[in-house]
């Protein structure tokens, strides 16, 4: 007769599943090490935030609902009645700025060790997209909790695409789901949130990740081979996961020490307050809104703020194919100041928006 024992177990794993094949690939992936490996941690990082905001996306789902009427009752259901709740909520927000902080850390760094070159490009490119996706998660949850301030950002926001010529005012009719922000707009948030952005972003992030495996971690171009390679398993990992610890312990902190808060209710009678911002990583597009003169020379200068920033971002799409040198391996000087201003300039214009 057929016993069903431990090892009867592993075997019929290990006849379906090539659990020997990714136990042998892993024990030959190897990590170079330099005086940047530091910045090899920053890409683990942003998927440990990113397993979090899933885990604590799915829990505040069981109790949000996304009509206008009971979004902000819910909220606050979570926060005060929900065990945990208020934690929950917490930690996804606080989650959500971390991940984009590590996520563009992690953009820089691998800009700056030109690891873009072939036969990575991929990784850059769908990098990239999922910088966009990111960026589009904090946008479209930033409007859930139905409060004052969410409100009139999104209005704000929304209203931004609206300059660029010819398609603008459809893309803000597309995102509000009418003329104005109602509760077309909070379903279509919710539904691009929970359901559109973590679909693509899953099938992005397994693609980035597969392709890491495939090719391995690359040495920066200037970098000589001067100390041997670490395995990755179980050496690299072991290291990644003490990194993944201690960025769970700064955001237990931070979300406990400085629970996230909820500000008035949003009513669309009232004028909008005072002081309205958008999230800090889209303040270097608001601030430049509010410089830029409203025409310059021909054309509007609102439009043209937005596509010199949409060109920016196909610019950066294309740099593995703009960028011949680092095809040679070359270390390329002249798009490294140019990335380096750029960033500057984002850096600048973001203390500035904070502290008008
Ligand atoms: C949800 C967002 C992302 C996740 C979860 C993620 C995750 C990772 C992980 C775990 C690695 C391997 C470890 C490392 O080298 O840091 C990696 C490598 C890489 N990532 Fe990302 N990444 C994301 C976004 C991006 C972005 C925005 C870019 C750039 C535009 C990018 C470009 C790359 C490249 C080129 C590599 C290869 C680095 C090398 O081999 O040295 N990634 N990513």
């Amino acid at each position: 007769m057929f016993k069903i024992t431990r090892d009867a177990i592993i075997i019929w794993f290990r006849n379906r599943f090539p659990v020997d094949t990714l136990a042998r690939h892993l024990k030959t992936k190897q990590v170079p090490q330099h005086r940047h490996s530091i910045w090899y941690y920053f890409g683990g990082l942003t998927l440990f935030f990113f397993i979090v905001q899933f885990v604590t996306g799915i829990l505040l789902m069981f109790y949000y609902r996304p009509t206008p009427d009971h979004a902000y009752e819910s909220i606050l259901f979570i926060m005060h009645e929900v065990r945990f709740g208020w934690v929950i909520r917490s930690i996804h927000s606080w989650a959500a700025n971390l991940m984009i902080a590590t996520l563009f850390i992690h953009l820089i760094s691998v800009f700056y060790m030109q690891a873009y070159r072939p036969p990575r490009e991929l990784m850059w490119i769908s990098g990239v997209i999922l910088l966009g996706l990111v960026l589009g998660f904090g946008f479209t949850g930033y409007l859930l909790p139905w409060d004052e301030m969410a409100f009139y950002a999104t209005q704000i926001g929304t209203e931004i695409p609206r300059s660029i010529p010819v398609i603008g005012e459809s893309i803000m009719i597309l995102l509000r789901g009418g003329r104005e922000i109602g509760s077309a707009t909070l379903t279509r948030m919710y539904a691009l949130h929970v359901v559109v952005l973590p679909l693509i972003t899953l099938f992005l992030v397994g693609l980035h990740l597969f392709l890491n495996q495939y090719y391995g971690v690359s040495r920066p171009v200037k970098v000589k081979k001067k100390k041997e390679p670490i395995k990755f398993f179980p050496n690299f990992m072991l290291r990644d996961i003490r990194a993944w610890l201690g960025a769970m312990l700064v955001l237990l902190s931070i979300a406990m020490l400085s629970p996230w808060g909820l500000g008035e209710e949003a009513d669309l009678l009232k004028p909008a307050p005072e002081g309205i911002k958008p999230e800090w990583y889209f303040l270097p597009l608001y601030q430049t809104l509010k410089i830029v003169p409203s025409r310059i020379w021909y054309f509007d200068g609102e439009a043209l703020v937005n596509i010199i920033f949409l060109l920016g971002g196909l610019l950066l799409v294309a740099l593995p194919f703009i960028d011949r040198k680092s095809r040679n391996d070359e270390n390329n000087m002249f798009i490294k100041i140019i990335g380096t201003i750029v960033l500057i300039y984002l850096i600048i214009l973001t203390i500035i928006a904070y502290i008008d």
